[in-house]
């Protein structure tokens, strides 16, 4: 199986052991806490699950700033976004500051348990050209307005950096117990199943028909032994569709439209960055540590409003240096509804012209959606269309 990245074997920071981890969780009620971001207790859940792999904790500033201004860390380690715990000054308190070892709690999860324990390494003020120097290599832009750039922003001004031991998955576990899966997890069934050739799909959405045509048209072209449809479960802005419909949608298009066992449905438990170009790198780092080969970059990947260009996200992996990854990007074109062919294409394989193309998106369906319009067959699967339309009309 492909190698996991920078390390021959996959070390996650979750603390298997039952006993040790207990331990762990009894000494972290004594220890000096801190409330981490949302974001943050989502990277200790992609750490734990050896997502992250081979991080050991949350980076220092000097980190940090090499990996957003080169994608690579001090140490040489090709990485794409600066992984960090960033909190507000007034939560460095005397106690934080004079301690080597703090609990980690998660605002995620009713009682704010902790999800980490950590080995205080430095404890580092970011100054505000600092912060945007690292904004805009992420993100591009410094638009207050970007969900990502709101999102960093509010974090604070603080840097705790070093390693963690995970206790838990966070709310992931307990909330999606059929689709949330660990690294490891994920490589075991793959290995069970028997797949050499993997092709990996990145979705925060439901799953309308050109997602379903791009997996494959991918697989296909690849000629892959299975896809692993791969969710994120986390956080995402407002408007968008909540997991779990997004789950129920994503089962009921696989079951009716896919043949039998060559789809595997799963999800990770991270908050969506909105960071296109480089969030696409992460997202081919994370399916290289759950053993695929291949992930599939469409159009605006991990974008959001206008703030990337439609192929930023594949014309990035142009200047990745040989070598930092191995795992393959399949670059998908436009999909779009063609009248003359009469089904999904990728604009690239289709020889008519642009005025019988029907552009399908994510956003245009959420609008329909929002608007108690039903969803034209051209867009959605009906069954995936009924599920849609329940959530908007109950809850919506
Ligand atoms: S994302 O933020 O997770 O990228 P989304 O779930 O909409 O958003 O997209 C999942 C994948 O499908 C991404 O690789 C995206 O580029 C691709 N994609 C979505 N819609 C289209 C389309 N109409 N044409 C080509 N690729 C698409």
């Amino acid at each position: 199986m492909i190698k996991p990245h920078g390390s021959d074997t996959l070390n996650p920071l979750y603390v298997a052991d039952d006993s040790k981890r207990a331990a762990l969780i009894e000494e972290a009620k004594n220890l000096p806490a801190i409330l981490i971001s949302s974001g943050t207790a989502a990277s200790a859940v992609m750490l734990g699950s050896g997502y992250f792999n081979p991080l050991t904790g949350y980076m220092n500033l000097a980190e940090a700033t090499s990996v957003a201004q080169n994608m690579t860390l001090p140490n040489g380690l090709f990485w794409p976004v600066p992984v960090m715990n960033i909190v507000k000054s007034e939560q460095v308190t005397d106690t934080i500051k004079n301690a080597d070892r703090i609990a980690l709690l998660d605002p995620n999860v009713d009682g704010q348990p902790p999800i980490a324990v950590m080995d205080v390494a430095r404890i580092e003020e970011i100054s505000d050209d600092q912060r945007t120097y690292l904004i805009e290599q992420i993100f591009r832009t410094t638009d207050p307005a970007h969900p990502g750039v709101e999102a960093f922003t509010e974090m604070g001004n603080q840097v705790i950096s070093g390693s963690i031991q995970v206790l838990n998955y966070s709310y992931f576990r307990s909330d999606f117990p059929d689709t949330f899966r660990t690294a490891t997890e994920i490589r075991e069934d793959i290995a069970k199943r028997g797949w050499n050739t993997v092709v990996a799909f990145q979705t925060r959405n439901p799953m309308h028909r050109a997602h379903e045509e791009l997996c494959k048209i991918a697989q296909s072209e690849v000629n892959a032994d299975g896809i692993l449809i791969h969710m994120l479960l986390g956080r995402l802005k407002p408007g968008d569709i909540p997991a779990h419909v997004r789950d129920a949608s994503i089962r009921k298009m696989v079951e009716l439209y896919f043949p039998e066992n060559t789809v595997s449905i799963t999800g990770y438990g991270f908050d969506m960055l909105y960071a296109g170009p480089r969030e696409a790198v992460l997202h081919a780092v994370f399916r290289q540590n759950c053993g695929c080969t291949h992930l599939i970059v469409g159009r605006d990947h991990a974008g959001v409003g206008d703030y990337y260009g439609p192929f930023d996200a594949q014309t990035i992996f142009d200047d990745i240096p040989d070598g930092a990854l191995e795992i393959e990007i399949f670059r998908g074109d436009h999909t779009v509804w063609c009248n003359k062919c009469g089904e999904i294409v990728m604009i690239r394989d289709c020889p008519h012209e642009q005025e019988n193309h029907l552009f399908l998106s994510g956003t245009k369906v959420r609008d329909m959606l929002a608007a108690g319009e039903m969803l034209p067959p051209e867009f959605a699967r009906p069954e995936v269309a009924e599920i849609l339309m329940k959530f908007y009309q109950e809850e919506g």
